[in-house]
This record gives C-alpha cells, sequence and structure tokens, in this order.
C-alpha cells in the first residue's frame, strides 16, 4: 500500500537533493551508472518508464543512453518532478506525471524496460508483490525491469552492520547527526526494506525468467529482471 505522504517528505527536500543523496547515500552514482551499465547491450529501448524519478539524475540519463526513447517519468512529489522536468526541453516528446505508482496502471507491452532508483521500497511487500506481477503485465515480451533500491541484510546481524557502515560512511562524506537523524526518521515512517532474497523471488513468481543482482553495496542492490 502506499503511504502518500512519502511524495511530501520528498517535496520539502528538492532544492539541494542530488547534495543530500550524495552526501548520505554511498556510491549512489556508481549504482545509476551500473543500473544502466548492466541492461542487455545488444538491444536499444523505445519505450522506458521511469518509476519514482525524483527531480531527474536517472531520468538525464536514460535519456543520454536512450536518445530515441519516449521516457514516462513519473514521481508522487509534485516539487520534485517540475525539477526533473526542467532539465527537459519544454517541448520535448516525454510524459511526466503526478502519480502514485503503487495504484498506476498501464496496457499490457506497453514498455520495453521499467526503471526505478531508491523508491520502490516505499512500498510494503505486499505492494511490491503486486507492483511486480503488474510490471510483469506492462512489459513487451523481450521487455526488461531494472531497478536500484534499499533492501534489508538478510539476517538481523548484517542488517546491523550494513546500518553501520553506511552511517560511518555518511558522516566521513560530511553528514551530521541532525541530518542521520532526519533519515532514520524518514526510514521508520516511510520505509519498507524485504530482503534481496525476498524480491528476487517474488520477481519469479511474477512469471520473470531471469532475475539477478549484478551489483550490490550495503543496503543497496541493481536488481534485473528479464521477461
Ligand atoms: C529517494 S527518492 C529517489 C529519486 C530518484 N529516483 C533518484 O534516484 O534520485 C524516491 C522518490 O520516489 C518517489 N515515490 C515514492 N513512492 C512513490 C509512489 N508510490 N509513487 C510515485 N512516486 C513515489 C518519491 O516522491 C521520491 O521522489
Amino acid at each position: 500500500m502506499t503511504d502518500r505522504n512519502v511524495g511530501r517528505f520528498f517535496d520539502t527536500l528538492t532544492g539541494d537533493y542530488t547534495e543530500t543523496i550524495e552526501r548520505c547515500f554511498p556510491r549512489y552514482r556508481e549504482m545509476l551508472w551500473a543500473l544502466l551499465d548492466y541492461l542487455p547491450q545488444d538491444r536499444t529501448f523505445n519505450s522506458v518508464l521511469e518509476l519514482g524519478c525524483g527531480t531527474g539524475n536517472l531520468s538525464v540519463l536514460l535519456r543520454e543512453a536512450f536518445p530515441n526513447a519516449t521516457l514516462q517519468l513519473v514521481d508522487l512529489s509534485s516539487e520534485s518532478l517540475e525539477i526533473c522536468r526542467s532539465r527537459f526541453s519544454a517541448d520535448c516528446r516525454h510524459e511526466f506525471h503526478q502519480q502514485d505508482f503503487g495504484t498506476a496502471t498501464y496496457d499490457d507491452g506497453s514498455f520495453d524496460l521499467v526503471v526505478s532508483s531508491i523508491a520502490i521500497h516505499h512500498l510494503d511487500a505486499a505492494g511490491k508483490q503486486l507492483l511486480f506481477r503488474r510490471i510483469h503485465g506492462w512489459l513487451t515480451n523481450d521487455g526488461v525491469l531494472c531497478f536500484a533500491d534499499q533492501c534489508a541484510g538478510g539476517a538481523d546481524d548484517l542488517n546491523e552492520r550494513h546500518i553501520f557502515n553506511w552511517k560511518r560512511q555518511s558522516m566521513n562524506a560530511g553528514s551530521n547527526d541532525a541530518e542521520w537523524t532526519m533519515w532514520m526518521q524518514h526510514q521508520a515512517d516511510h520505509d519498507h526494506h524485504d530482503t534481496l532474497g525476498d524480491q528476487m523471488e517474488w520477481l519469479r513468481e511474477a512469471g520473470f525468467a531471469v532475475v539477478d543482482c549484478p551489483w550490490r553495496y550495503l543496503l543497496w542492490s541493481v536488481v534485473q529482471a528479464r521477461k
């Protein structure tokens, strides 16, 4: 189920979102690079849906990687979406929708690529399972889902170690106690960290034939699922 307040949280962060996320999320840029780099190299994508595009850091990379594609960019946060839109020309063919991807519907076979970065974890376990089934339908027969997201460690001590190392690295990158407390409160209020193993299993149950994790660091994993 979607927590609509999550959009309002990101409305308040937008101005310095990228600066904040680069300071607080270790290897954020590398993760976005990995999401695109591990896509099948022998094909191009023409119709791309991005869930939770935020201020558009992945969206602009998609535009560069697939210049002929039409992008459909979706986010709950109107402020973030406005910043994302401002990074594209006014007459571009891409679409920007303030929408909840937990309830969005599209025709079957609408997209050959669905992507998302640090957004799907705002849905709970049931919401993720439903979304994975829906995305399987929205994709063309050879379509690909690839997302980067926060996943829980597979055991409590592993998860605690992820959080310990995350905090240490954020502090080394210039964060502070107030910012760390803000993220921990956000996590308690809005995040649902399911394990990587569970999510890969749910993708297989949704019908994806190939499911893999080509990149992982602490809580963050890039997951790819091919029909
Ligand atoms: C941490 S930000 C990530 C933004 C961007 N993808 C990035 O990598 O920098 C999460 C974004 O997901 C959006 N979001 C969370 N849940 C959503 C939902 N159910 N529907 C649409 N957008 C959602 C938030 O509004 C926010 O902009």
